[in-house]
C-alpha cells in the first residue's frame, strides 16, 4: 500500500500487516471496490471477490482485510503456490451488477499485473468471472464454456469428507464414518454433496436447512435421511459428528455447551463465533477440524484452473486434506494447543520457510 512519510509505524497501520490495499472507483459504472493483498510470500495472492451491500466503506475494509488474511492461511495449508488476497465490491449484486461495472473491476485486477488472482465468492458467480476475464488475465473460477473448472462445491465437499475421515481416525482409530451419526447443517451446494459421501461411507445422516427445496432434494435421493427443524435441534440430536455447512458463526457460547457431537467438521467459513471458542471445544473434549483447512477443496480447484483445469489432478491435491488434517491434530497434541491454533502455526511456518527462499538472489 502506498504510505506517505507520515504513515504510522509498521504494524500499527489501519491496514494491519497487509502488503497492499487498493481502493478502486469508477463513477460511471458505480464501481467501488477494495482489493487487499495480505501476503505474496508463497506466490501471487489468490482469493474471491465478494459483492455485498456493506453499510459503509469501513465495514467493507474490515471484511476484506480479514478475508484476505484468512486466504493466506488457507492457501498455505492447501499446499498452493499462492499468497492470500481477497476483494470486495460495495453494492447490491441484485441491482448494481452490470457488464461495465464488472469490466471496470477487471481492469483494476489487471492493473496489479498478476499480484492478485480473483475468483467467485458471495454475490459473484462463474458467469461474472467470464466478464471480469474480458479485461484481465488474472481471473479463475470461470465457466466450463470459457475453459474454467465450473462449480467448486464438488471438491469442497470431497475435501470436507477427507478432513472428517482424518478426524474419525484420530477419535475412533479408523478413517471411516461408517455407523456414525452425522448432522449436516445446511444442505446447499456443498452440504448435499457431503451427504452423498457420508451415505456412501455408511454413515447415518441427520440434516436441517431453512430452505424446503434444499431438504426435498436430499430426501428425494435419500428418503432414509432424518430431518430436524433447525440447528438448535440438530446439535442436540445425539450426534457423533456435527458438520456446519450453512453460514459462519455456528459455534458460539450457546451452541458449544449443547453439542452432543464429539467432532465438528464442516464447510462453512468462520465457524468459531469469536476467539476462545476453540478452547471451549477442546475443554469439552470435542475435536474441531479447522474450517479453512477442510474447506480448501474449492480454492484447490480454482488454483488448478490457472494451470489449465485437470479434475483428477485437482482431486488428488484435495485428497491431501486428509493428511494435512491429521498433521494438525498431531501438532495440536504435541504442542498442547487446540487444532485451530496448530493449523495457524503450521500455515505460518510454511509461509515463513518457503517465503524465506525468495531471499536467494537469482
Ligand atoms: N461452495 C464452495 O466451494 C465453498 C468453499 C469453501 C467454503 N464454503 C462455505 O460453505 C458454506 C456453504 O456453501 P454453499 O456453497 O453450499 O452455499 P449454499 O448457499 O449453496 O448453501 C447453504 C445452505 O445453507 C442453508 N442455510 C442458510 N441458513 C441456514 C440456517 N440458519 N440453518 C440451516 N440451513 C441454513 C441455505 O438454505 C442453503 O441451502 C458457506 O459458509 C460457504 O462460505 C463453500
Amino acid at each position: 500500500m502506498d504510505q506517505g512519510s507520515d504513515a504510522p509505524a509498521a504494524g500499527t497501520s489501519r491496514f494491519g500487516n497487509h502488503e497492499q490495499v487498493v481502493f478502486c472507483q469508477d463513477e460511471a459504472s458505480g464501481l467501488r471496490a477494495i482489493i487487499a493483498i495480505y501476503s505474496t510470500a508463497l506466490g501471487p495472492a489468490l482469493g474471491g471477490t465478494r459483492f455485498y451491500p456493506y453499510g459503509s466503506e469501513d465495514e467493507a475494509l474490515a471484511d476484506v482485510l480479514n478475508l484476505s488474511r484468512g486466504m493466506a492461511y488457507k492457501n498455505a495449508l492447501a499446499g498452493l503456490d499462492h499468497g492470500g488476497g481477497k476483494a470486495v465490491i460495495i453494492g447490491d449484486p441484485a441491482t448494481d451488477k452490470s457488464e461495465p461495472l464488472l469490466r471496470a473491476y477487471g481492469r483494476f485486477v489487471q492493473s496489479l499485473n498478476g499480484r492478485y488472482f480473483t475468483a467467485c465468492d458471495v454475490g459473484t458467480y462463474s458467469e461474472d468471472m467470464d466478464v471480469v476475464a474480458r479485461e484481465s488475465r488474472f481471473v479463475t473460477g470461470r465457466t466450463r464454456e470459457h475453459g474454467g473448472a465450473g462449480d467448486s462445491s464438488i471438491l469442497t465437499a470431497f475435501g470436507v469428507f477427507q478432513g472428517m475421515r482424518a478426524a474419525a481416525e484420530t477419535l475412533w482409530g479408523s478413517p471411516t464414518l461408517r455407523g456414525r451419526r452425522v448432522g449436516v447443517e445446511g444442505v446447499g451446494k456443498v452440504g448435499h454433496r457431503l451427504v452423498e459421501h457420508l451415505r456412501e461411507d455408511g454413515a447415518e445422516v441427520v440434516i436441517c436447512d431453512v430452505s424446503e427445496a434444499a431438504v426435498e432434494r436430499v430426501k428425494t435421493l435419500h428418503p432414509e435421511v432424518e430431518v430436524v427443524a433447525d440447528n438448535a435441534a440438530l446439535i442436540r440430536a445425539g450426534l457423533d459428528v456435527y458438520a456446519p455447512c450453512a453460514l459462519g458463526g455456528s459455534l458460539d457460547d450457546d451452541t458449544v455447551p449443547a453439542l452432543t457431537a464429539k467432532m465438528v467438521c464442516g464447510a462453512a467459513n468462520n465457524q468459531l463465533a469469536h476467539a476462545g471458542i476453540e478452547k471451549r471445544l477442546a475443554d469439552r473434549g470435542v475435536l474441531y477440524a479447522p474450517d479453512y483447512v477442510v474447506n480448501s477443496g474449492g480454492v484447490i480447484q480454482v488454483a488448478d484452473e490457472i494451470e489449465g483445469f485437470d479434475f483428477e489432478r485437482a482431486r488428488s491435491r484435495a485428497s491431501g486434506i486428509f493428511e494435512t488434517t491429521r498433521r494438525i491434530f498431531a501438532l495440536a497434541a504435541e504442542e498442547g494447543v487446540p487444532p485451530a491454533v496448530a493449523a495457524d502455526r503450521l500455515a505460518e511456518r510454511r509461509m515463513s520457510a518457503v517465503g524465506r527462499i525468495r531471499g536467494i538472489w537469482l
